[in-house]
């Protein structure tokens, strides 16, 4: 790739030449001039701010590609038959999806909403897998009528409904999807109470004792085991997502023991799984520390290779997936990790208020509405001062002793903050801030609350801006 010689940068270094956010240049301070200091993908921040849009969602397209990338390429050296499916519930911007769709990954959605989108990006049917909670039969139709390739389910008589519907229709249908059942495996995860999804108190998913009680129950409605192995072939899959803003790997041998033990139960049982979905919810660092994407790989060969370690106990499941799992398909269904740190959201200061020396406000034109991570789930994105307006900042040293902030927007509750605590100098209006890590679960979740228009979007590929999206 190629990427112009860095600035001063802030970021900490990780491995030699590496940086946390190699997409992004950031000036020291002290080197920060008015229009000058900050790149993103190459394009200065003089560029962005002739646009004229603020708040703004700024993304590198490059950034998006290489994460998906690094997934693919370390998936692709455990297993032959992989894939992976972005989930755009994270970020469903247009040209977020056209990127993704161009490196040949799938995508994960959640709604007939999504599977719109994902059709207009240019996905075939065939690598969208429609995952939800709460589907209605009308969305699975419409997706299965229109040749879905995955389909999980996460109730059994949904599970019920839908084997139902495609015998029905077998020979008016097109294509089968790939059915997989999520699996809750009833595992405790470390990530904000709302982001749990695999524990017995949580409501996605199938505990693996209902499963076995439904398989052994319904099998009886069928006059033979033949007519049940047909009815129940669409059923290849196992599917398991525990929680999202995971850091650490500790877990996912026990989801794997846990998969293993259902896929042996359904083996045994003639239905043949093949297909094993490891979900997202790889974290990423949003203090500024620690991780860059070369951890998609050391998340992604710590789950492949226990996969393969631990299935050698299970000799039956050999016949099925051969010695090394090579017949077996393996994707994972990531979305904060592809697209998070692609993406800064910029805002101006308003104006400041200091109701005591430890109540310093800074009110800037975004809104819990357009950058809500802080507000719902109290996250902490890096945030830096990117420009200034004031040229006297410049000129005296003492403007720029750091103080703490409370980053607040127009929005008319206590609520409404971008951050609660951030150590920046003295701040005049129309400087610009930035918030890092903004690419997932920020633009997809903004709203119009207060009736406010939502936030711009600017898109940038290989240096230049190549769309903006006004919104
Ligand atoms: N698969 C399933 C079944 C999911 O429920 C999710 C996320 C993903 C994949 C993608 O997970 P990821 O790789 O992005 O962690 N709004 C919250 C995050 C909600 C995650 C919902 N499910 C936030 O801002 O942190």
């Amino acid at each position: 790739m190629n990427r112009r010689p860095m600035m001063g940068l802030i970021f900490i270094q990780l491995k030699k030449g590496k940086t946390m956010r190699p997409f992004f240049d950031l000036a020291k301070l002290t080197e920060r001039k008015i229009g000058h200091g900050f790149l993103i993908d190459n394009v200065p921040l003089s560029k962005i701010l002739e646009c004229n849009h603020s708040p703004v969602y700024v993304t590198s397209l490059n950034a998006v590609a290489e994460r998906v990338n690094i997934y693919q390429t370390t998936l692709k050296k455990y297993f032959k038959n992989n894939s992976i499916f972005y989930a755009m519930k994270a970020n469903f911007s247009n040209p977020i999806l056209k990127q993704v769709q161009e490196t040949t990954a799938g995508v994960d959605i959640v709604s007939i909403g999504e599977w719109r989108a994902a059709l207009k990006a240019g996905f075939s049917p065939q690598k969208i897998c429609f995952a939800g909670v709460g589907k209605k039969e009308e969305e699975w139709r419409e997706a299965i009528e229109g040749g879905l390739g995955y389909l999980n389910v996460e109730h059994l008589d949904e599970l019920k409904d839908i084997l139902n519907y495609i015998s029905d229709n077998i020979n008016k249908l097109k294509f089968i999807p790939v059915i997989s059942l999520r699996l809750n495996p009833c595992l405790e995860v470390k990530t904000h109470p709302h982001l749990k999804t695999g524990a017995l108190d949580s409501k996605f998913g199938i505990l693996f004792e209902h499963f076995e009680e439904w398989v052994i129950n319904i099998k009886q409605v069928f006059p033979n085991s033949q007519a049940f192995q047909e009815w129940i072939s669409p059923l290849k899959g196992i599917h398991v997502h525990v929680g999202s803003q995971l850091m650490e790997n500790k877990i996912f041998s026990l989801i794997i023991e846990k998969i293993l033990e259902c896929a042996s139960f359904m083996f045994e049982n003639n239905i043949k799984p093949y297909h094993i979905d490891l979900g997202g919810g790889l974290g990423v660092p949003y203090e500024g520390v620690s991780l860059d994407g070369t951890d998609i790989s050391v998340h992604v060969e710590f789950f492949c290779s226990t996969l393969i370690n631990l299935a050698k106990k299970y000799k039956k499941l050999h016949i099925l997936w051969g010695n090394q799992c090579e017949n077996l398909f393996v994707c994972f269904e990531p979305g904060r990790s592809i697209v998070a740190s692609s993406t800064v959201f910029l805002t101006k200061v308003l104006y400041t208020k200091h109701n005591s020396n430890d109540h310093n406000f800074c009110f800037v034109d975004g809104a819990m509405n357009d950058f809500p991570r802080p507000s719902i789930y109290n996250a902490k994105h890096q945030c830096e001062v990117v420009n200034f307006e004031n040229s006297e900042f410049l000129k005296q040293n003492s403007l720029r002793k750091k103080i703490h902030w409370q980053i607040v927007g127009p929005v008319c509750e206590s609520g409404d903050f971008l951050s609660k605590d951030a150590l920046l100098p003295k701040l005049f209006k129309n400087d610009v801030l930035a918030f890092f890590e903004a690419g997932a679960y920020c633009r997809s979740m903004a709203s119009h609350y207060n009736l406010r228009k939502l936030p711009a979007e600017i898109f940038i590929k290989n240096g230049k801006i190549i769309e903006i999206i006004e919104n």
